[in-house]
């Protein structure tokens, strides 16, 4: 671990004790960190990595009032997903509780915890190690398909999320539950970023 203060790391550690149950708490654990690895792989911020996967479920168990009441009070704005699924919040609420309590103030973290669920169009490299660690992380199963995503982020991060996106969109297609209109945002914009990645390999 980089220079991510122990104090700091332990007082979160304290609070996830108290607010989440063990089983959450070992999948921040391996999402912190995945996140910490994939960013040493690809020379991003180890330690913005490591704080953003530590804290990036810290509203996961905040219940629906909570999360609407507080998304009303930070002027988000609701999109009708968010409203008929109010835990889809915890990401952007992550990020608040993460400032309130904890005194984050580094954009790119705070950024990071926002963008872990959805994602977002031109995230950047921190967002999208923690993205991808948090939809990848070795608790989430070893099915086949799982392991080849796995090996693409240490390969290419803008293919990786574009892949997990296309990933996460067919179960939610499958399973008939409702899409987020970021998260097809987020798909469309790795599609074009890895696109024109290859393209400027190719040239
Ligand atoms: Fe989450
Ligand atoms: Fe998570």
């Amino acid at each position: 671990m980089t220079s991510f203060s122990s104090r700091l790391r332990e007082q979160v550690l304290i609070w996830l004790d108290e607010n989440l149950p063990k089983p959450r708490i070992k999948h921040v654990l391996r999402v912190e960190k995945l996140a910490v690895e994939l960013a040493q792989h690809h020379k991003l911020d180890a330690e913005a990595a490591a704080q953003a996967g530590l804290m990036h479920d810290l509203a996961k168990y905040f219940q629906p009032e909570r999360l609407l009441q507080m998304a009303q009070q930070a002027n988000l704005n609701l999109d009708p997903v968010e409203a008929a699924h109010p835990h889809l919040l915890h990401a952007e609420i992550g990020a608040i509780v993460a400032e309130e309590e904890f005194g984050i103030t580094d954009p790119v973290v705070l950024a990071a915890i926002r963008n872990h669920t959805l994602g977002a169009a031109h995230m950047d490299g921190v967002s999208c190690v923690v993205f991808l660690a948090d939809s990848l992380e070795p608790g989430r199963g070893q099915q086949s398909d799982l392991n080849r995503l796995r090996q693409l982020c240490y390969e290419n991060l803008s293919h990786a999320v574009y892949e997990t996106c296309e990933y996460t969109l067919i179960q939610l297609l499958q399973s008939r539950k409702l899409i987020h209109p970021r998260a097809i945002c987020t798909r469309n914009w790795f599609l074009q970023a890895s696109q024109a990645l290859n393209s400027t390999l190719s040239a």
